[in-house]
């Protein structure tokens, strides 16, 4: 079966429905078009067609736009909002550290230990941590912390995982198989030491291992699979990463962005108890302020500038990363208030299990309509419109983004209206079984769509 397409009738019909639902948001997107660069400023910008709708308020799992529409929102900040929209604790923390500090402070101030200490808690393999601003530049350190800590250049990633726009790793990020795709304005040569398997594939991480003997120094992976779309690990692969890793003294860097704090405190480290050498974090751990860190033994964190005077922390042998932003108290402040809050309550197993009733929903309705459509849930990120086909078929992989997108606009255009990404969604420990059922009723109308 091939991928599900929509007569021009029906697409054209789909946009002015749109339109009409969102006349305000239309206007407010000419206006910003003419000052804000064609990618946009939020991603969500990029990502949508004909236009984004603008945001009024945002609440708990729900979000407002300035139409005066409601949506069950199932994108929460590409993961980042765990807790929900607009959370009264990280309030009151932000609130508190402006009250103290003003809206930065690049000084020294106890908060970063606070919050170095709770990750380190819950991640016992980061004895030091590294705090920057964003995961992209996060990943990008840890590249640079693998290299720096081997001596050697070559790094391997996996085709399809996502580890920010950087030109360390952008290459064959996003869409499995896509190359350089979305990745203009790189010389082609900067990828030279970047080495992108398939997943899955011992034999071709174990042949690449070989020919490249002692040149590489890390292998990174997002250790839950592609969060932002794409085929799942076959299980025990990443524990043969981890053994392969090991037997030739390459580092592994886990990207845990998206998955600390989210698939458990402890991260996927924690739930696949396989320890990384480096581990890369961002979006939750900041409580919505932008942050990244790196975290790894002191052995390895040690090529970077040490804490301790006597050390010559400005020799040439270490990386220095400065940054105006590193570390910034609010981020520390909303930081540990989500974390805080994530250990006192119930939200990573309410995501979970609310993830877990999506797509049981979403694989049913799919089921009744005999509709070449499924899901399925890696904790509580759920990835669907993933039929077989995609898993073997790479070549299709922008046609299903495409196919993606037209899904995500008529989920919208119920009432209240649905906020994905493309193919995939991240459930939050404050989506109810109101906001569920939501969803797959917006789903089966949404297939209803393409079968009649
Ligand atoms: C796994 C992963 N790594 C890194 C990044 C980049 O993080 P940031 O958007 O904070 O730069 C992302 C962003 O979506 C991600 O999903």
């Amino acid at each position: 079966m091939g991928i599900p397409q929509l007569t021009a009738e029906k697409y054209n019909k789909i946009l002015a429905d749109y339109e009409k639902k969102t006349p305000k948001s239309k206007k407010l997107y000419k206006e910003a078009n003419r000052y804000i660069s064609p990618s946009g400023a939020p991603a969500y910008m990029i990502w949508h067609r004909p236009y984004p709708f603008f945001v009024k308020k945002a609440e708990g799992s729900r979000v407002f736009d300035v139409d005066d529409n409601e949506y069950v929102d199932l994108f929460m900040d590409q993961g980042i909002s765990i807790i929900g929209h607009n959370p009264p604790r990280v309030r009151e923390s932000i609130a508190r550290t402006m009250d103290k500090y003003g809206v930065h402070l690049e000084l020294c101030e106890e908060l970063a230990t606070e919050w170095a200490k709770k990750v380190n808690k819950h991640f016992p393999s980061c004895k030091r941590i590294k705090i920057v601003n964003s995961g992209n530049e996060a990943t990008a350190l840890a590249v640079q912390i693998a290299r720096a800590y081997t001596g050697r250049d070559k790094v391997i990633k996996f085709q399809g995982h996502h580890h920010g726009w950087n030109a360390v790793l952008s290459y064959d990020g996003l869409v499995a198989g896509s190359g350089t795709l979305f990745t203009k304005g790189i010389p082609e040569n900067h990828w030279e030491n970047l080495i992108a398997l398939p997943i899955n594939d011992v034999d071709k991480l174990k042949g690449a291992i070989k020919e490249n003997k002692d040149e590489i120094a890390a292998v990174i992976m997002e250790p839950m699979g592609a969060t932002t779309g794409g085929p799942p690990f076959q299980e025990g692969f990443q524990k043969e990463v981890r053994e392969l890793t090991e037997e030739n003294d390459i580092l592994l860097i886990f990207d845990e962005v998206v998955t600390a704090f989210r698939v458990a405190l402890g991260g996927a480290q924690e739930v696949l108890g396989i320890t990384p050498d480096i581990t890369v974090f961002g979006k939750a751990v900041g409580g919505g302020i932008p942050i990244g860190a790196v975290g790894g033994s002191e052995d390895i964190m040690g090529v970077l500038c040490v804490l301790d005077s006597k050390a010559d922390c400005f020799g040439l042998d270490r990386i220095f990363p400065m940054g105006s932003f590193c570390a910034q108290p609010l981020a520390m402040a909303a930081g540990i208030a989500t974390i805080e809050e994530l250990e006192q309550g119930d939200y990573i197993r309410n995501s979970i299990l609310r993830a877990e009733e999506l797509t049981e929903g979403i694989n049913e309705v799919a089921k009744a309509l005999k509709a070449d459509f499924s899901a399925y849930n890696i904790y509580s990120i759920v990835h669907f419109g993933l039929a077989e086909k995609i898993k073997s078929d790479l070549s299709n992989a922008l046609d299903w983004l495409e196919f993606n997108q037209m899904v995500r606009l008529i989920l919208l255009l119920n009432d209240p209206g649905v906020v994905t990404l493309p193919g995939h969604v991240y459930m939050s420990g404050v989506h109810t079984k109101e906001d569920i059922d939501t969803a797959i009723l917006a789903f089966e109308n949404c297939l209803k769509v393409y079968k009649e």
